[in-house]
């Protein structure tokens, strides 16, 4: 009755934990979410009738305009024409499956790496290679490894503050993966939803504005700093690609909604932006710190940690690896809630003994009896 595809349909750990974790009475280290306090109001006065209409599937030329800026000042080569905005960063990943990937298709990740990308490439048949990340870094010469082992067709990276591990990559090691994909010449899609939420100094410029020769994307959200619940991000592509992807996005949904666009060129042209985003760093640091200090109390003997520069999430390796999906289920029973760390590489299996532990959506005063409950469970 399906397509061939469907077979490899699977369903989203990411999207089903935080239903169970839902209740009031669970303490929720599961989802990525904003805190509830630094949502914007959804003030839609003014909007322009005109915005009824259909839009261009390129997206609305002030938020082009205002995107392709901001991307310039951290160093990303672009104009506005090379700006597609999207029905949120997640149709980037989508789109570069469509463009790239066919039943057997090889691929380079970091491992561990964004589920919800081996979730999108795994239905279109990629096989996944995963090059484990080193002390919070990756290391370029495991990438050109892994590029002349398996010669893969795109390579999907997560630099700044990664989903799940909270890395981010100095500017020399951006510089020297730049060298190894130029040299290979494998196209990267660079997902960077996490780069403003830097809490001990900013991001390095991405990777790819080292790049000199490969095909490359760049994609952004503003569901980190603003609200995902609108659905807009946007990618930069080198002109090469950027003709392909817009004909995708067409096929896909004719454009993003103009409506959410409107919301996001007005937030990017306030004034009260940039105090909007020193707020949220600061919030999100006070859970960081409180998250580490409950880490250090509860987990020194349990598990190896590096504190988080930026981004929302703990990455934590048990000393004695236990399968974390057997102790999630233990953890819901006692009202807490995290995300596994096996569903984050290609073979979970390889990956056995990890937990992702958000700290932006539970209030910092409920972390410390929230950390010392998962202790218990996993001192067992
Ligand atoms: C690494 C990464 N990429 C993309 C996304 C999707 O974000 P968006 O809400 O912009 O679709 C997420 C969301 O958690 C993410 O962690």
């Amino acid at each position: 009755m399906f397509s061939e595809r469907i077979e490899r349909l699977t369903g989203s750990l990411i999207r089903e934990i935080p239903a169970a974790a839902q209740r009031p009475e669970v303490i929720s280290f599961a989802g990525g979410l904003p805190a509830p306090q630094c949502l914007p109001e959804l003030d839609f006065s003014g909007v322009p009738q005109a915005l009824a209409q259909y839009g261009t599937t390129e997206g609305e030329p002030e938020l082009r305009e205002l995107i392709a800026e901001q991307a310039r000042a951290i160093g990303v080569p672009c104009s506005a024409n090379q700006v597609l905005i999207l029905s949120g960063s997640q149709q980037a990943i989508d789109l570069t499956a469509k463009l790239f990937i066919d039943p057997g298709t090889p691929v380079v990740t970091e491992g561990p790496t964004y589920l919800a990308t081996m979730q999108a490439y795994g239905l279109f048949g990629a096989d996944i290679t995963a090059v484990p990340q080193e002390n919070g870094e990756l290391n370029p010469a495991s990438l050109a490894a892994a590029f002349e082992r398996v010669k893969p067709r795109l390579t999907y990276l997560i630099p700044s503050f990664q989903n799940p591990s909270g890395a981010c990559y100095s500017a020399a090691t951006r510089q020297a993966l730049a060298e190894v994909i130029d040299a290979a010449g494998v196209p990267v899609l660079e997902d960077d939803p996490y780069r403003e939420l830097s809490y001990d100094g900013v991001a390095p410029a991405p990777l790819v504005s080292h790049l000199k020769s490969a095909p490359w994307i760049y994609s952004g959200s503003f569901s980190k700093t603003l609200a995902p619940g609108l659905r807009v991000g946007y990618l930069i592509a080198s002109p090469d690609l950027y003709p392909y992807l817009v004909k995708l996005k067409q096929a896909m949904d004719l454009h993003t909604n103009r409506i959410g666009q409107w919301f996001m060129a007005k937030w990017l042209k306030s004034p009260d932006y940039p105090q909007h985003l020193t707020n949220l760093r600061a919030t999100y640091k006070v859970g960081r710190d409180a998250m580490q200090a409950a880490l250090e109390k509860h987990f020194a003997d349990l598990a190896d940690w590096q504190m988080p520069k930026g981004g929302l999430f703990f990455w934590l390796t048990l000393k004695k690896p236990q399968d974390t999906r057997e102790v999630l289920k233990r953890a819901l029973e006692q009202n807490v809630a995290f995300m596994p760390g096996e569903p984050f590489y290609p073979d979970p299996n390889a990956g056995i003994g990890h937990l992702r532990l958000n700290f932006s959506h539970t209030a910092p005063e409920r972390i410390d009896e929230g950390i010392a409950r998962l202790a218990a469970l996993i001192r067992g």
